[in-house]
């Protein structure tokens, strides 16, 4: 095997390069060598390009996302073996600890996000991931590999943190501010619940008329009007969910304006900075305000509604490279709404 592999590697505030990088090693008999054959980017990704993460430290490998075949297994790992198949899932757990007990996965006491964070990541070749035990989901014969990235990262936090703590039921009128590939993951997640009308929310016209192929029954431009007027004009007090996935204070106060009372308000987005609480006007209205990191807990539920054909993640895909584009890749994603780009692939 050879010695080293192209890997994406942070080089501190707005710096990546693509550069010629050891081929990671088996170092825990829990571990797993992974061959990448796709992943992509997120923007949790530019976050760290952008400075947002201190705790990714210069020299890591990015990329927390993928799906790859086993090429190595350590001694004590038990469900993988040379040649499957595997989604690699953005969250590692030890399975043991008492987080995983309790299927908060996010908060492992030896794992959680690492991936392309603490540790190197998959925007490369190979990938070690530890705990390959609970790390790994293995793909159905016949699967669409392409359409399984989406279930890394994006799915399972559109669903988890969106719609699964945002509780949403038959019936209910929910809105999802931010039309990205979280929102529209929570838009496509949403539907198994049968909300009766979804409001869809962002800037870019583009995303919103993507969002209504999606199955959203209503969008809003907020750049161009009133999102909290319009919502309490068209219900009869508001939303009974309001998912949050941009991060930004200005999205943040919009959900806590159109918020019925006994409403839930589930925020995926990551906030850099403090956003303004109402609470003066809030704790009346018995809401529930959710909060998040993903745990992955529902990723395998997840894929049987793909193989089913229930959802299509392929349709969040927009983009292909090689892994010697990835620069070009990241400029792409990075221009999102001029380049018309959602979920980009990168084949390594
Ligand atoms: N909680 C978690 O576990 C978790 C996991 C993954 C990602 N995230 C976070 O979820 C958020 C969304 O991720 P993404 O990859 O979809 O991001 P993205 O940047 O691709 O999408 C954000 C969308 O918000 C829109 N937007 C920006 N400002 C707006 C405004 N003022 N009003 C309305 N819309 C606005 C943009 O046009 C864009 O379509 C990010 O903050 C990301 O870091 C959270
Ligand atoms: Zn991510
Ligand atoms: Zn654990």
């Amino acid at each position: 095997m050879k010695k080293t592999m192209k890997g994406l590697v942070y080089g501190g505030p707005g710096k990546i390069e693509l550069k010629e990088i050891p081929v990671p090693v088996i170092e825990k008999p829990t571990d797993a060598l992974v061959k990448i054959s796709k992943t992509t980017i997120c923007g949790t990704d530019l976050g760290i390009l952008h400075g947002k993460t201190p705790s990714c430290k210069p020299g890591t490998t990015l990329g927390h996302e993928g799906v790859g075949v086993i090429e190595e297994v350590g001694g004590s790992v038990r469900n993988f073996k040379k040649g499957d198949h595997v989604i690699i899932s953005c969250i590692t757990s030890d399975g043991t600890c008492e987080y995983c007990k309790k299927q908060m996965y996010a908060h492992c006491e030896d794992g959680g996000w690492i991936l392309g964070h603490l540790i190197n990541g998959t925007q490369t070749e190979f990938v070690r991931i530890p705990h390959a035990d609970n790390s790994l989901h293995p793909i159905p014969a016949g699967a669409d590999e392409e359409a399984l990235v989406m279930l890394s990262d994006i799915l399972p936090t559109g669903h988890e943190i969106g719609v699964l703590n945002g509780k949403v039921k038959p019936g209910d009128t929910i809105a999802i501010v931010g039309a990205g590939p979280v929102g529209m993951s929570a838009l496509l997640t949403a539907q198994f619940y049968s909300p009766a009308k979804i409001y869809m929310i962002d800037l870019d016209d583009n995303r919103l008329q993507l969002a209504k192929t999606f199955g959203a029954t209503d969008t809003i431009n907020s750049g161009k009007e009133d999102v909290a007027k319009r919502i309490m004009s068209e219900t009869k007090d508001g939303v009974d969910v309001a998912i949050e996935a941009v991060g930004v204070p200005m999205t943040f106060d919009v959900c806590q304006h159109i918020i019925r009372p006994g409403g839930h308000i589930a925020n995926v987005g990551v906030h850099g900075k403090s956003v303004d609480l109402q609470l003066q006007d809030l704790w009346i209205r018995n809401i529930t305000l959710t909060t998040g990191l993903v745990s992955t807990n529902t990723t395998p539920m997840l894929l049987k509604t793909v193989m089913s054909g229930k959802i299509d993640p392929n349709r969040l895909i927009t983009h292909h490279f090689k892994l010697d584009e990835i620069l070009k890749a990241y400029e792409v994603f990075g221009n999102a709404s001029k380049e018309k780009a959602m979920k980009v692939i990168i084949e390594a």
